[in-house]
């Protein structure tokens, strides 16, 4: 990916990591993603944010660096808004190439840049309204942002350019080409990067929403011209798009969230799947959109985000031996963990020669603040009452999603 110019002396070097491997090892992203570093050229240089040593990431930035006529060791500065490697893992790589570069960053992030590169010397400790003036008219000013997405992190704002350096925080996943913007982009593309800023936020910010609240009100005094995030587009023509777009992401954690339902749902023998149609049948004569995931056939990553902008959420899946289906306990223990909050909810699914999904179920649920409706359970196969049943609970729980969402 090529350097862009942002805006006089500021630019961004951008790295596309398209190989197939999963971020932080677990979230596909089929797409890619990309990490983002920013130059900032006063009379003196500063980087913001590194890489990690990830599909030669480091070597475009030394290519692109080499281009605008940086080398490593010219860079005074490197700030490093957020610790996780994917933003700092080429540490060591960077400090051969640069071992006077002074190193900016939060007090909680010196004991993990101690601990994971053994680095402890030339650091500099910033806090909120700390400032580094780089000359000619750069001045960087530091604002914590804590636990978006590590409790170290901050965000960078350049004064006289209005560019916000905000790491993490709005973000998403899906690699850039050479429209880096978002003035620079289709409709279609903009869908695009909707959908992946929505899996990126449930899978990577998600358990930490109410932080993200709080990051955006401890931005609120400071003038915003663009929106330069560790990943994905850069927002110069509607900054406050991305900004509303993670608010509404955050507050979905204390429902209600959209008028919509998830359904998840995994079957071992087909019975279990034949009530699926009903139950979609009884959302739909409601008008109300409905996203199907099956496990374990698809990624989790997906079910995930579905449910966090859902309102509602049906989950069907047969018991296995005396319990859930297996790949339905590994979806609701990603639920807890990333806080899927707040929604009502419904389970169906069959049963061979005995129950004990829904007891299951029941215990796994306790701490994720579900409102529950009727269970639609049967053993063996599904007969034309309990289609009906489907039909109606699906139907109910519609109707019951858009009182919530403040419709009918
Ligand atoms: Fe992109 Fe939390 O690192």
């Amino acid at each position: 990916m090529k350097a862009v110019m942002i805006s006089e002396g500021i630019y961004h070097i951008g790295a596309n990591i398209q190989n197939g491997d999963l971020f932080e090892g677990l979230w596909p992203i089929p797409d890619g993603v990309s990490l983002n570093s920013y130059l900032v050229q006063g009379e003196k240089t500063a980087l913001i944010d590194l890489m990690r040593d990830w599909n030669d990431a480091p070597l475009t930035l030394e290519k692109e660096l080499h281009r605008l006529n940086v080398e490593f060791d010219a860079i005074d500065y490197l700030i490093l808004n957020h610790m996780e490697p994917d933003h700092t893992g080429w540490m060591n790589g960077f400090l051969e190439r640069n071992p006077g570069c002074q190193i900016i960053l939060t007090k909680r992030a010196e004991p993990i840049l101690k601990e994971f590169f053994g680095v402890t010397e030339n650091v500099r400790v910033v806090k909120t309204g700390d400032t580094l003036d780089l000359g000619k008219g750069k001045e960087l000013l530091f604002v914590e942002a804590p636990n978006v997405h590590w409790p170290e992190t901050m965000v960078t704002y350049e004064k006289s350019s209005r560019v916000l350096f905000s790491c993490d925080a709005f973000g998403s996943y899906g690699c850039l080409d050479d429209a880096v913007f978002d003035d620079q982009i289709d409709d279609e593309k903009h869908a695009f990067y909707e959908k992946e800023t929505l899996r990126y936020y449930a899978n990577i910010v998600a358990s930490f929403s109410s932080f993200v609240i709080k990051a955006i009100d401890s931005m609120k005094d400071l003038e915003i011209d663009v929106i330069a995030p560790s990943h994905g587009l850069i927002w110069r023509e509607n900054p406050g798009a991305i900004i509303d777009r993670y608010r509404k992401y955050a507050a979905y954690a204390q429902g209600p969230a959209e008028p919509e339902i998830t359904v998840i749902w995994g079957s071992m023998y087909g019975n279990t799947q034949s009530i699926l149609k009903s139950v979609i049948q009884g959302i739909r004569s409601e008008n109300v959109p409905v996203h199907v995931h099956q496990v374990p056939n698809e990624d989790p990553s997906y079910a995930l985000a579905s449910a966090w902008k859902s309102t509602g959420i049906v989950c069907g899946m047969p018991t296995y031996e005396y319990k859930m289906f297996p790949p339905m306990a590994y979806v609701l223990d990603l639920f807890e963990r990333k806080h899927v909050f707040h929604k009502k909810v419904f389970r169906f699914g069959s049963f061979g020669w005995s129950g004990g999904a829904q007891k299951e179920f029941d215990t796994r649920t306790e701490k994720l603040k579900w409102d529950f409706m009727a269970p639609v359970e049967w053993q063996g196969r599904a007969s034309e009452e309990i289609h009906e049943l489907a039909r109606q609970r699906g139907r109910e729980l519609a109707r019951e999603v858009k009182k919530l969402c403040g419709g009918e």
